[in-house]
């Protein structure tokens, strides 16, 4: 008996699991990786004219919800390069001290990979400004009268700073990245693309049909896709099905709680919450994490994009508010009665 129900999005219980598969997965080259065409482009360009001129490229600024593929493009930037990648994050560096030793550690040309770059604390960051943009650590020595500031040279090399929140980074950091770019949440196409490569790759026999039905639930998401065909296979080999098919998938996602649209228990909780406990809104993000009991940091980063993006969720000056669409998508009635704040706009 197969009945599993964790939310496809939930992060501890996956972590390792998720790790694995990601690394097996992970597009090496540009021409690998699907979608995001504008970034492609302009990374060529840069790729291109930095390899020419023999320099590191321009410190870049990768911004998007998790999933779509900030540390995969990341590390293919380092491969096109051709250079060394050094990896940390953001609450990962405690001190000054901490950052100064990974930055004079680096050798020229090298990538410094900081991913959730918008949790450096201030201090930290602020090692941060001479460093990118004249390659110096400045440091202070002493204290009291005797304090000296003392100027150390660093190679030259690019920082990638990955964030699902652009909008929390203090602007003297935005602006010293030559290039920032968001990603997007990908065309159900560019998801098909993703998915097949991934069956290869996991030496999976699946229908076309199934595909598409799971690139249709993924949230738009890559590392969903993935892990939602992960999940799939494993009911397929549960039921001794050679060739996953669409029957199966639909079944499979159904047990693992994940709707039509892609919706999973906990998107579906915050749009129940917002209408049965907040008349359909508006309503501030405290209130509804604390009604949902969920992390405000979870609603925000995963699922209220995604709700927004499928114009079940609007984000206004007075709060959080479920549309007509949302409501319609749970099957409740969108009424003046359920909702009379909203109505009056209208
Ligand atoms: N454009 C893409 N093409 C193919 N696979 C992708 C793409 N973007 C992401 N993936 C897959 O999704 C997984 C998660 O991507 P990742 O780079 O870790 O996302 P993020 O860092 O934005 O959270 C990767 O391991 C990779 O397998
Ligand atoms: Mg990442």
């Amino acid at each position: 008996m197969i009945e599993r129900n964790d939310p496809i999005t939930s992060t501890a219980e996956i972590e390792s699991d998720i790790k694995q598969l990601d690394l097996s997965l992970r597009p090496k080259i540009l021409g690998e990786y699907v979608g995001q065409e504008d970034i492609k482009r302009n990374l060529a360009v840069a790729l291109k004219a930095a390899q020419k001129r023999k320099e590191p490229i321009e410190h870049i600024l990768l911004y998007g919800p998790p999933g779509l593929g900030k540390t995969t493009l990341a590390n293919i930037i380092a491969h096109e390069m051709g250079v060394n990648i050094k990896t940390t994050s953001g609450p990962a560096i405690e001190k000054q001290g901490d950052l100064a030793s990974i930055l004079s550690n680096l050798e020229e040309n090298d990538i410094l990979f900081i991913d959730e770059i918008h949790r450096l604390k201030t201090q930290v960051e602020e090692i941060l400004y001479s460093a990118m943009e004249d390659f110096a650590l400045d440091i202070i020595i002493g204290k009291g009268p005797a304090t000296r500031s003392m100027r150390i040279s660093l190679p030259k090399f690019t920082l990638i700073g990955a964030t699902t929140k652009a909008g929390l980074l203090s602007s003297p950091l935005r602006d010293r990245f030559g290039h920032i770019f968001k990603l997007d949440f990908y065309e159900d196409s560019e998801m098909e693309s993703i998915l097949k490569r991934s069956a290869s790759i996991l030496d999976i026999k699946i229908e076309d049909e199934a595909i598409r039905e799971i690139a249709r639930c993924s949230r738009k998401t890559p590392r969903i896709a993935n892990r939602l065909l992960k999940r799939v296979r494993d009911f397929a080999s549960v039921e001794g099905l050679e060739t996953v098919n669409l029957k199966l998938t639909k079944e499979s996602l159904t047990l693992i709680g994940v709707d039509k649209l892609g919706l999973d228990k906990t998107d579906r909780k915050i749009l129940v919450t917002i209408i049965e406990k907040f008349n359909g809104g508006p309503v501030g993000l405290n209130a509804i994490a604390a009604a949902a009991s969920e992390e405000i940091e979870t609603i925000e980063d995963i699922y209220e994009p995604f709700l927004m993006q499928l114009g079940f969720l609007d984000r206004t000056s007075r709060g959080r508010m479920v549309t007509p669409n949302g409501y319609s998508h749970l099957k409740i009635t969108y009424t003046e009665s359920v909702n009379p704040k909203q109505k009056k706009l209208f």
